[in-house]
């Protein structure tokens, strides 16, 4: 499929059936899509959602949280799990008001990626959302929609396979509504294209995947070889 194709199709269905009401979505800030983005890492949008409101009420800046006691900060991520994420988020904080005059570096994927606990997806991500600039994002649930969308074999973790599925996830991303575009990638994996029983018979691709015409879409992604 085309990349333009792909691209109207998808914001067609996410202007339909998209998250359009999220709190990191209005205010939008780069500090709001990060501590949006890391707390989506393991957790699932209706979980995230309180969380991240009493979070923005204790820290409404990102200099508020790096001048936080770490106790504070933990406590606020209480049922959370995965604590080193907001650990990292701490430390991150902290290096943004040493490093950077307490605004996170949004101009770069490489300056963003060298603060703890922000890959390469999760950068791409913040760009997107918070500035608007063209970035790729490639989280569990895009990896899956390509995988299936292309019928990609092989274990998407594997190197080789893991550069390809960038190259075509940069290849899909607009340069125009990439924040939404992103969103929609991510509401399009958690709600249609999920990991057992995807929705095909509502998927905007269902003409073009090749998962789909092979019959067992959830035969994708491949999982890691013993
Ligand atoms: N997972 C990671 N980021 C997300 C987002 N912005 N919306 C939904 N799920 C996500």
């Amino acid at each position: 499929l085309a990349a333009e194709a792909f691209q109207q199709r998808l914001l067609a269905w996410f202007d339909r059936e998209g998250r359009h009401d999220l709190p990191w979505q209005s205010p939008r800030s780069a500090y709001r899509v990060w501590v949006s983005e890391i707390m989506l890492q393991q957790t699932q949008v209706s979980t995230v959602i309180p969380y991240f409101e009493r979070f923005m009420a204790h820290f409404p800046s990102l200099t508020a949280l790096a001048e936080a006691p770490q106790d504070e900060v933990l406590h606020l991520w209480t049922g959370l799990g995965y604590y080193a994420r907001a650990r990292n988020m701490h430390k991150a904080a902290q290096q943004v008001v040493d490093a950077h005059q307490g605004e996170l570096p949004t101009d770069s994927v490489e300056a963003l990626m060298a603060l703890p606990g922000i890959g390469r997806s999760t950068a791409g991500a913040i760009i997107a959302q918070s500035i608007g600039q063209r970035a790729a994002i490639l989280d569990g649930n895009v990896k899956r929609s390509l995988t299936r969308l292309h019928a990609v074999a092989e274990w998407p973790g594997k190197p080789g396979v893991e550069r390809a599925l960038w190259a075509l996830a940069d290849y899909y991303t607009p340069a125009s509504r990439v924040a939404d575009y992103t969103q929609a990638m991510m509401d399009f994996g958690a709600t249609l294209c999920k990991r057992s029983r995807p929705l095909c018979e509502r998927c905007p691709f269902n003409d073009v995947c090749l998962a789909y015409a092979q019959g067992e879409p959830q035969r994708y992604p491949e999982s890691k070889p013993k």
